[in-house]
């Protein structure tokens, strides 16, 4: 069977798809796939190529705009080629973290207090810190990899923060600063798609939050599996990725991301295509289940062929 992963593209994730790219590449082979070629398509020629080089299936390792957002999965639907994880409606749903929260919200699950502007909007930093306490998030609603977020500690850095924020999405979320432990759970199969095991994030020494800095170095220092919590706030967590995935209709893999309040768990947003590489969660998550990533990445093709 012939499988083109695709890596790279032209969102700010570039280089951590390529990263992901290159470990499901090697899974693929060691799951015995005869021809896995990695096409990028920020290339000139890959619509050409894609087209008529008559690929079984694609597997897409993009991250971000372009990528994760619907774009790509709308073009392999018009050239009917098989593609890996969620189609266009969920891929678009997803990567808009302002779309998403009203997603899940619908759906009961629990979401961060917060507003969201668009270009032009009025900022109102004291009705803010009033509304949402004195630390808060400011988030562009299109953006992976927290690239563009920024923690705010006092009013006079808001404007700013927006204004970085907005330099990659048309949307801006400014959020309440959430107290608790980071984790994330994966969520892998078809229609009896299962939750994988809660990886608890580690505060890193310098950092405010998991950041690009540290989302890529040893995953030995930044994550562990099982997250040190109770059984039953693992067991929510699970039920809540599950219940996201469900809501904006994914198929076949995504990964949430939470924070656990005293309340209990609070969710961040949903990744359609979370990362892959040799350092990133989802992997992890998988071979913790006994698994190898091969064999994920096996049945990942397998869904998208069915
Ligand atoms: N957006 C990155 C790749 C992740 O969440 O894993
Ligand atoms: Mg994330």
């Amino acid at each position: 069977m012939s499988i083109a992963v695709l890596a790279g593209g032209t969102s700010p994730e570039r280089e951590i798809s390529f990263a992901s790219g290159e470990s499901v590449c090697r899974a693929l082979k060691q799951a015995g796939y005869g021809r896995v070629e990695t096409l990028d398509p920020a290339d000139s020629g890959f619509l050409k190529e894609i087209e008529s080089a008559s690929f079984d299936a694609v597997f897409i390792a993009l991250h971000g705009a372009g990528g994760e957002d619907g774009t790509i999965q709308g073009v392999l639907d018009y050239l009917h080629i098989p593609y890996t994880g969620s189609g266009v409606r969920a891929s678009a749903c997803a990567a808009d973290k302002d779309v998403s929260k009203i997603i899940f919200e619908h759906a009961g699950i629990p979401v961060a207090r917060g507003v969201t502007l668009c270009r032009g909007d009025e900022l109102n930093p004291d009705s803010l810190v009033a509304e949402l306490g004195k630390e808060c998030f400011v988030k562009p609603a299109m953006n992976g990899s927290s690239l563009g977020v920024s923690l705010i500690r006092h009013p006079s850095e808001l404007p700013k923060a927006v204004e970085r924020a907005f330099e990659s999405s048309d949307k801006v979320l400014i959020e309440q600063r959430l107290i608790g432990t980071e984790i994330s759970v994966g969520v892998l199969g078809g229609r009896d798609a299962k939750a994988l095991p809660v990886v608890e994030i580690m505060g890193q020494e310098g950092t405010d939050f998991y950041n690009k800095e540290v989302k890529y170095i040893d995953p030995a220092l930044v994550h562990r599996i099982p997250a040190r919590l109770p059984t039953g706030i693992c067991e929510t967590a699970g039920a809540l990725a599950l219940g996201a995935h469900r809501a904006l209709g994914c198929y076949g893999f995504s990964r949430s991301d939470f924070i656990v309040t005293e309340e209990g768990p609070v969710i961040l947003e949903t990744n359609t295509i979370p990362g892959m590489t040799e350092a990133s969660l989802f992997p992890d998550e998988i071979r913790h289940c006994g698994r190898t990533f091969a064999e994920a990445c096996d049945e990942m093709i397998m869904l998208a062929l069915q």
